[in-house]
């Protein structure tokens, strides 16, 4: 198929409370792991690309790419724009095919989090293109932080009713107590999920969970035992997912565990097969271990069989 609006794909996940998976690439095989997979799952696929990621891989590279793979699955495919700050960010991907875009202005005031937002819904709207924004900022809830503190960082339901008014967003970033990386939480996993219930049954569009790696731990102990350091790391539980879906939530943000797969496989092959020089021996088996991590979340988010 064609790339597809990732607004299309957004009104059944809405109507029928599943999430679309975005898995974040910036080279050929995490593509191919993903459309791979949303191929055999009979699942849409949301495939994104950072603005580092586009520095990385080359912006014509990468959607050229995406849209040739995307032509050969009868799946829906949505390439997104992860995490664009700039109004220049939004309108070269934008210009380039990408079919939903991503403008974070989080760190902004309200105000001007909802003017930055509104001038990239008003050029992506233009041509058809869905948009994300952000709202509160993300970040893990710890044991010892007051309520007040924990208020002021997460997503306000009032606030969100009035930034997705005046901003003309399609689908909302929701701040719950999640964050990026692997080491998302010291001690339980602290999500805000009554949060996302509130915000959901005041806005009723599109809520998007970031941050939402599992942090396998069998990832990190092959990292770990070849030659790897990551320590203290820990993610969502599949019982995270199932609640913040429940609640309201429609995609579905994943990079880390993607990253961590990749990772162990290939510190493992390189140690066991010390004469090889291959890439495609490396790169092959880790681009497969990524695919089925992709299959799993599939099956997790409820999206599997939703193509
Ligand atoms: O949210 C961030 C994504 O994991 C992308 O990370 O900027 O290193 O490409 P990146
Ligand atoms: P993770 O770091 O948990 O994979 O989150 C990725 C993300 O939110 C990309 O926008
Ligand atoms: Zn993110």
């Amino acid at each position: 198929m064609p790339l597809e609006i990732l607004g299309r794909m957004y009104e059944k996940a809405n109507r029928e409370y599943y999430a679309i998976g975005q898995f974040n690439f910036s080279n050929l095989e995490f593509l191919q792991a993903a459309v791979e997979a949303a191929e055999e799952m009979k699942s849409p696929v949301i495939v994104a690309l950072s603005t580092g990621a586009i520095k990385y891989g080359g912006i014509k590279n990468l959607v050229a790419l995406t849209r040739t793979m995307a032509e050969q699955v009868s799946v829906p495919v949505a390439l997104h724009l992860d995490h664009g700050e700039k109004i220049d960010d939004i309108k070269r991907c934008v210009d380039a095919g990408f079919t939903s875009v991503m403008i974070d202005g989080s760190h902004h005031s309200l105000d001007e989090n909802i003017a930055l937002t509104r001038q990239a819904a008003e050029y992506a709207h233009g041509k058809g293109i869905t948009v994300e924004a952000e709202l509160g900022r993300l970040g893990g809830i710890e044991d010892d932080i007051n309520v007040d503190e924990r208020d002021a960082r997460l997503t306000d339901p009032d606030e969100a009713v009035r930034f997705v008014k005046e901003s003309g967003c399609d689908a909302l970033a929701v701040a719950v107590g999640t964050s990026h990386g692997a080491y998302k939480f010291k001690g339980e996993n602290r999500i805000d999920f009554d949060r996302i219930k509130t915000i959901k049954s005041r806005l009723g569009i599109p809520l998007v969970l970031h941050g939402a790696s599992s942090v396998d731990a069998q990832s990190v102990a092959q990292i770990n035992e070849y030659g790897g350091k990551i320590e203290g790391a820990k993610g969502l539980d599949a019982e995270s997912y199932a609640r913040a879906i429940k609640n309201g939530i429609n995609k579905v943000n994943i990079d880390t565990d993607l990253r961590l797969k990749w990772t162990a496989v290939l510190r493992k092959i390189m140690h066991d097969k010390p004469g090889e020089f291959d890439p495609r021996k490396f790169l092959g088996p880790a681009r497969d271990a990524v695919k089925e991590i992709i299959k799993e979340k599939m099956k997790l988010l409820g999206s599997a069989g939703k193509a």
